[in-house]
């Protein structure tokens, strides 16, 4: 809930600016306080009196508003909030915000402020991936700006990729998650992630393909749940994820002792995919091609993390969640693994080539538990997430 928690809604102008009609009835609901902010591009988008009439405030317009600066000056307007939101969060919005721009109320009010800032950016897909509005984003991250989304899939200029403003429950999410009201507030979650390294020399390791996104997406939607989250991560491709306590490592080993290092917990999701073996004759010096024939490996097995901590006699987290990727008899092996392992969850995937699951943005998995099988439909990775961090908040 937001019970009288007050946030400041900046509606910038795009055509996602209709969902935030719906995410102030939301918020509404929830028994925040509502003041939005109006851009003059999104007033030819949703009109100040629908805006005003959801919120049940008035509508603040533009920096120049003497009335306005009369009764309350954009400074004390930005401090009286617990939460800014800006939604839809526009390339020229974010723009403004990252150069410290400041020439009409929204981007006024955004610098003039020390309020945490969420953004729900939406934009079209080409707007998003160029590399001023990917600069920009980094840089307002850098500035300790939260984000949620943008999500992807068919936008409203016909194109498809990401750029669509999140939906407005998930950024009901994300706010509960910025204030640390949401359902695992207070609760201490552990997140594995990506692959492990193994070295064979200094300069030579063996890998897997695992890209750390799904992990990610798993750690994101726990924070906006409110978890405080652990995130342990061999070197993955993904981009970290923003507002957890970040331990980097590079071999199961390390991996296992940073685990072990992060307990007690209340919940640990093991989606890292942890190498097996190591290279038990892993050289000190580059090993170097010679004419004697070729080098030999030898292997040693490395430490089950999961299986550890699924079995540990005391202390063990209420909630054990491991992952299994297969590629033949999914549920089956899956299930056998459940038992094995001693988790509670195990959720499975089919990681064969042709389902481009690997390193691809979407999943397809069904989830163990003692009371049997359940297959999700296919969609994107941050969805799976954000269903799994429901069904955790649900378990705790
Ligand atoms: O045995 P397998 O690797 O298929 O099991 C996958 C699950 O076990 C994943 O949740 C993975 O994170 C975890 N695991 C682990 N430590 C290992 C191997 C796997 O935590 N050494």
């Amino acid at each position: 809930m937001l019970t009288d928690k007050r946030i400041l809604l900046i509606i910038a102008g795009g055509i996602a600016a209709f969902k935030s009609l719906d995410l102030i009835r939301r918020l509404r609901e929830r028994g925040a306080w509502v003041t939005p902010v109006l851009t003059r591009a999104a007033e030819e988008f949703v009109t100040p009196l629908s805006v005003s009439s959801l919120a049940g405030e008035k509508v603040y317009r533009d920096l120049f508003d003497l009335t306005d600066e009369a009764e309350m000056g954009h400074i004390q307007l930005s401090r009286s909030a617990d939460l800014i939101v800006v939604a839809p969060g526009t390339a020229d919005l974010m723009a403004k915000m990252a150069n410290g721009l400041a020439n009409d109320m929204a981007s006024t009010l955004l610098l003039a402020t020390d309020t945490p800032v969420l953004v729900a950016p939406a934009m079209n897909v080409r707007m998003w991936e160029h590399p001023a509005t990917q600069r920009n984003l980094a840089t307002l991250r850098a500035d300790g700006v939260s984000f949620v989304g943008p999500n992807e899939g068919d936008m409203a200029c016909g194109e498809f990729g990401p750029g669509r403003m999140s939906e407005p429950l998930e950024i009901v999410a994300a706010i509960e998650g910025a204030m640390k009201v949401g359902p695992l507030s207070g609760r201490r979650i552990l997140v594995t992630s990506g692959p492990t390294h193994e070295p064979i020399d200094p300069v030579r390791y063996i890998a897997n393909r695992s890209s750390g996104s799904q992990g990610t997406a798993i750690a994101e939607a726990l924070v906006a749940q409110g978890a405080d989250v652990v995130f342990v991560t061999g070197p993955a491709d993904a981009a970290r994820p923003h507002g957890v306590h970040l331990v980097e490592v590079e071999t199961a080993q390390e991996m296992m002792r940073a685990v072990q290092g992060a307990l007690p917990v209340d919940a640990a999701v093991f989606s890292a995919a942890v190498a097996d073996w190591r290279v038990s004759s892993a050289s000190d010096s580059k090993i170097k091609k010679t004419k004697d024939g070729l080098p030999t490996l030898e292997f040693a097995e490395n430490p089950d993390i999961l299986a550890t901590v699924s079995q540990m006699a005391e202390g063990r987290p209420d909630l054990v969640v491991g992952f299994a990727a297969e590629t033949d008899d999914v549920i089956e092996n899956a299930t056998a693994k459940r038992l094995r392992k001693g988790c509670d969850w195990i959720v499975a995937n089919d990681v064969s080539p042709e389902t481009g699951i690997m390193g691809g943005s979407e999943n397809a998995v069904t989830l163990i538990s003692d009371k049997g099988a359940e297959s999700w439909p296919r969609m994107s990775k941050g969805e799976v997430a954000r269903q799994l961090a429901e069904r955790i908040a649900k378990t705790l």
